[in-house]
């Protein structure tokens, strides 16, 4: 399957939200497990036969494994605003948000911790200010550069922090949880 299937299980303690590059599988958070199968014909249009395809994680088809680690250029990151990534571990997708702080670049999690589902940044751009990263569903406030919320209803909290590294002008993943990213 070429498109990714957005899915999120919730629990009464844990949310989860991957994006799935499968017709079939299983989502485990907490105690439950949430298994689905999706209809390829209805994903990827009437043209889609029985023929098994390979998923393809790295749709940049890299050069190398540094190549597929490797998200934007550095200078793509603005200064307000974010930019969407993904980060891939096989055939399961995490979005991610960099942000830019002085010189150094951040990578969070796009999910905002008072509810996992939200995206801090919907496609746009997370809405910034000069210190925060703010979730527009509720108006919590994450310091940037750190990811800890001084402000909302999820005050305490932190982001999720995705590992990224600069190197000759580019941002590459560099967190043991993923096999390789891609800007979306
Ligand atoms: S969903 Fe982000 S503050 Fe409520």
């Amino acid at each position: 399957m070429d498109d990714s299937i957005r899915v999120t299980v919730e629990t009464d303690d844990e949310e989860e939200t991957v994006r799935v590059y499968d017709a079939e599988g299983s989502v485990e958070v907490d105690d439950a497990t949430f298994r689905f199968s999706v209809d390829d014909a209805t994903v990827d249009g009437a043209n889609e036969t029985n023929e098994t395809k390979e998923p393809d994680p790295s749709p940049a088809k890299a050069d190398s494994p540094s190549d597929s680690h490797r998200l934007v250029a550095v200078d793509d990151v603005p200064a307000r605003g974010t930019v969407r990534f993904e980060a891939l571990n096989g055939e399961r997708g995490t979005e991610g948000i960099l942000e830019r702080s002085g010189d150094e670049v951040y990578a969070w999690r796009n999910s905002c911790p008072h509810k996992p589902h939200v995206r801090l940044d919907p496609g746009f751009g997370a809405r910034t200010t000069n210190d925060h990263i703010v979730c527009h569903e509720h108006g919590a406030r994450f310091v940037r550069g750190d990811g800890f919320c001084t402000r909302g209803p999820c005050r305490g909290q932190s982001l999720d922090l995705i590992e990224v590294e600069c190197r000759d002008g580019d941002v590459y993943l560099s967190d043991d949880r993923f096999d390789s990213g891609r800007r979306l």
